[in-house]
């Protein structure tokens, strides 16, 4: 018999250590060190094995030669599909983690039936929801006439075994990763031991049979139940299923992805009857804008391969505090400090008796550096009280130095901005031909100083113009 040994595991990365202890000296997490088992689990390895196996060759072969056709299944979803690099691929696993009631569920649940109807065969399991509750759920998205095959079970093994009967599925889906257990691991369901080797036993089963396998799982913010995480570098696809409470838009974003780009993401809408495409995003994070008000700007942003327009919108109020505060929502504090810097330095512009308070419009979250104009512009208008221009875009980078950067894509960002009523663009110069077929009047600023000139003299030319 295998030498039974306990160790405790780190339920939030996966670490594991000899003693108990308060932090995770790993990920430094608190109370996420779980005891486990080891006898005959996974993490005991090929020891366990009764008698060690010799090694047998296998064939190697060249980076050249035949792919087998039609390698990605595709919903129909087009946000989903784009999200995914162009659909499912076969023989791979997904991961589709987000918070819990996010819509993974209904995600998949829709994706499946669409894919149910093309005469795919698609298998979904379901640890979390007994039967009746996902048919209630298939009801309200008008799903329940398409032909999902449906369980209710949680052992890896049962499962393997009831999908290997008959036709080879298409598409199986475990809904929650959380759930699942197998046999070969001895620690309880959820555990990081019992995740990981039932995702592998799914990931294993996708590899040899050719199945697409989407897993769903949850974040968990206290680590009780150890997360999607622990099994992100051993699927082919990672895609996080995010929104904002309050907001009924969500985004499925693309973290990994073997087989196509990553930073992708789709854009969804939650209704009544389920998720709902949107194919315009900027639109939606535009919302209802008060053009008029200081403080506003409008980023032309890139996600992916798709332009989308954010507002940005700044709070400069005087302070009464020893110390400003400084407040970011949606973007990068650090990058917003950098900003603040290099107005003060560089153009003069003093927040040190301010607060700052940054926010993105719709509860979107903005990565890219390409923003640092806007929010440059925003906080000027709102110290100034000047207002923009409401027909306005805003790209580019910021250097310490106070020059202004080019950004990639500088065309596309234009050709959105157009699409959408904007006459006006303020980007690095520099920025390439973008003069193409653009009929928008541009203003291209090499420091960040002649922006903050343009702004603040925008005034004494209105004051002019209605004198
Ligand atoms: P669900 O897919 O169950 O979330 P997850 O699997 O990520 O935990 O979605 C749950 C939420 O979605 C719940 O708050 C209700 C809402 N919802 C709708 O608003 N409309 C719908 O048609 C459906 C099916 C769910
Ligand atoms: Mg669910």
């Amino acid at each position: 018999m295998a030498k039974t040994r306990t160790q405790f595991v780190c339920q939030n990365c996966g670490a594991a250590h000899q003693r108990w202890a308060g932090k995770c000296d790993s990920c430094g997490e608190w109370n996420t060190l779980v005891e486990e088992g080891t006898a005959g689990g996974i993490g005991s390895g090929p020891a366990s094995l009764k008698s060690v196996r010799k090694g047998r060759p296998v064939t190697l072969t060249s980076l050249d030669g035949d792919i087998e056709d039609a390698p990605r299944i595709i919903s129909g979803i087009g946000e989903l599909d784009r999200a995914t690099g162009g659909g499912f691929v076969r023989g791979s696993a997904l991961l589709v983690g987000g918070d819990p009631g996010i819509g993974k569920s209904t995600l998949l649940t829709q994706a499946a039936a669409a894919l149910a109807r093309q005469g795919h065969r698609i298998v979904y399991v379901s640890g979390e929801e007994a039967v009746a509750q996902i048919r209630l759920r298939a009801q309200r998205l008008g799903a329940a006439s398409a032909p999902v095959e449906l369980a209710a079970e949680t052992n890896v093994e049962d499962i393997i075994a009831t999908i290997a009967d008959g036709k080879r599925p298409d598409l199986v889906i475990i809904d929650s990763i959380q759930t699942l257990w197998t046999d070969i691991a001895d620690s309880a369901p959820g555990t990081v031991t019992q995740v990981r080797a039932s995702a592998q036993a799914m990931i294993r089963y996708a590899k040899s049979t050719g199945a697409a396998v989407v897993l769903v799982g949850h974040v968990t913010k206290e680590g009780q139940i150890a997360g999607p995480r622990v099994v992100e570098h051993m699927v082919d696809g990672v895609l996080y299923f995010e929104g904002e409470g309050g907001h009924h838009y969500r985004i499925l974003r693309t973290v990994k992805n073997r087989f196509g780009p990553t930073d992708e993401i789709g854009v969804f809408e939650m209704s009544d009857k389920g998720l709902r495409e949107v194919a315009n995003p900027s639109e939606l994070f535009l919302g209802e804008r008060h053009a008029k008000a200081p403080g506003a700007a409008v980023f032309a942003a890139i996600e992916g391969t798709r332009p989308v327009l954010v507002e940005i919108q700044a709070l400069v109020a005087p302070s009464t505090l020893g110390t400003p505060r400084r407040a970011v929502v949606g973007w990068d504090s650090p990058r917003l400090s950098m900003v603040l810097a290099v107005l003060e330095a560089h153009c003069g512009v003093r927040f040190g008796q301010h607060d700052v308070y940054l926010n993105v419009a719709g509860g979107y979250r903005i990565s890219e550096p390409a923003a640092d104009l806007a929010v440059a512009s925003a906080l000027v208008s709102s110290l100034t009280g000047i207002a923009l221009p409401a027909d306005c875009v805003y790209f580019g980078e910021i250097s310490l130095s106070g020059a202004v950067r080019p950004v990639a894509h500088a065309q596309q960002r234009l050709k959105e901005a157009e699409k959408l009523g904007f006459g006006r663009a303020v980007l690095p110069s520099g920025s390439g031909d973008i003069a193409g077929g653009s009929g928008a009047v541009t203003f291209q600023p090499t420091e960040l100083s002649d922006l903050v000139a343009r702004i603040a003299g925008s005034k004494r030319s209105r004051a002019e113009e209605t004198d």
